[in-house]
């Protein structure tokens, strides 16, 4: 049950240390190497190239996947899953279908149409025994544990972990790959994820921020390179269950439309916590100038500038870790505005937790 909890969502939030402790358990060694019992090193030699097939949030954290493998050299794609309708693959083709439930119909049909092309398929999935587990040549648990909520939360954190995990082993099986050089640095900043997103939820000040632009008429969301996804994950969240008009961009896209629909009236969330969180800047302050809110997400030791009207803080740790952590600050505010908007949160209008029909 929801225990003390009014919501499922908001108990989904604050159980990240512990689902992410599992999504990690047993999976990185102690010299900061990833160890997948279901792929042992040369699993996927014959690869060349990587397609996530996935739907919404699932899309999501494909996106932050494909970041993390074409950083290491590795070819990667991520497509909506209803948008995968004549897959160029062949026996090289690793096709990843991304999928909490593993019962998407759109995901379940790119994962076919993958297979009947000829592509090795994964799927990557929260539940044991589901069809895309069963359908797909291996499955590759995130152990979220059961997410009731219509908005996936810690599922998406789970996810991004999972893929961040899998790239690292394909990007050392794969000759083209290079793997990172940080690797042993970056796994143990992983390895701490639970207690950085402990840390940040009990810091947040996402409800004081909720409340301060309440009554704005749009909410965007921007972010580049793994802050895009994060920027989308959150704009997702923001109108799935607040009914407000939301949006994310890669930052670098405002000015090419976008930056038409930033007034007074909106309010605008800028990624910092990113490689690129430098080029966002100038995008943010450009929303500031047009009159917009500009609510900063960075780590503590990050100046943000005094173009901010406030700052959502999250602990300091490596780059390609931190918007994870940036995400959980964007899944409280979504939380927190829903809540003082009286929505229905844990089971939004016109939305069904697991989508079975294409
Ligand atoms: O079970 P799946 O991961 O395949 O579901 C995909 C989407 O329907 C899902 O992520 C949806 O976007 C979420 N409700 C968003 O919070």
């Amino acid at each position: 049950g929801k225990g003390q909890y009014d919501h499922y969502m908001l108990k989904e939030i604050d159980e990240q240390p512990d689902s992410l402790a599992n999504t990690l358990s047993g999976r990185i060694t102690d010299d900061g190497d990833v160890s997948l019992e279901e792929f042992p090193p040369g699993t996927f030699e014959d690869v060349d190239e990587v397609q996530f097939v996935a739907c919404g949030t699932s899309y999501h954290a494909a996106l932050y996947g494909v970041q993390a493998l074409e950083n290491a050299g590795v070819r990667a794609r991520a497509t909506i899953a209803s948008e995968y309708q004549t897959p160029t693959v062949d026996e090289n083709t690793l096709a990843v279908a991304v999928t909490q439930s593993g019962e998407t119909a759109d995901t379940l049909s790119a994962l076919r149409a993958a297979e009947a092309a000829g592509a090795e398929t994964v799927a990557v999935t929260n539940v044991v025994g589901s069809s895309a587990a069963r359908e797909a040549d291996h499955a590759l648990y995130i152990r979220a544990g059961p997410e009731i909520g219509v908005a996936a939360t810690k599922t998406f954190s789970s996810q991004v972990a999972t893929l961040t995990m899998l790239s690292h082993r394909l990007a050392d099986d794969l000759e083209q790959g290079t793997p990172r050089e940080d690797a042993a640095e970056f796994f143990s900043e992983l390895e701490k994820l639970p207690e950085y997103v402990e840390q940040t939820l009990k810091t947040s000040n996402a409800k004081a921020v909720s409340e301060r632009y309440l009554d704005k008429g749009s909410y965007f969301f921007i972010g580049r390179d793994n802050e895009y996804p994060v920027a989308l994950e959150g704009a997702l969240k923001f109108k799935e269950i607040t009914y407000e008009h939301a949006e994310g961009f890669a930052s670098g896209e405002l000015k090419h439309g976008p930056l038409a629909l930033v007034t007074p009236n909106a309010a605008v969330f800028a990624l910092f916590t990113g490689r690129r969180g430098e080029g966002t800047r100038k995008n943010a302050e450009e929303a500031h100038t047009r009159g917009a809110n500009v609510i900063g997400v960075a780590t503590h030791g990050t100046d943000v500038g005094g173009f901010a009207d406030a700052t959502l803080r999250v602990p300091e740790t490596h780059p390609d870790i931190a918007g994870l952590l940036a995400n959980v600050q964007l899944q409280l505010v979504s939380y927190h505005t829903a809540n003082m908007l009286e929505r229905e949160i844990d089971k939004p209008r016109n939305l069904a937790k697991s989508v079975t029909v294409e």
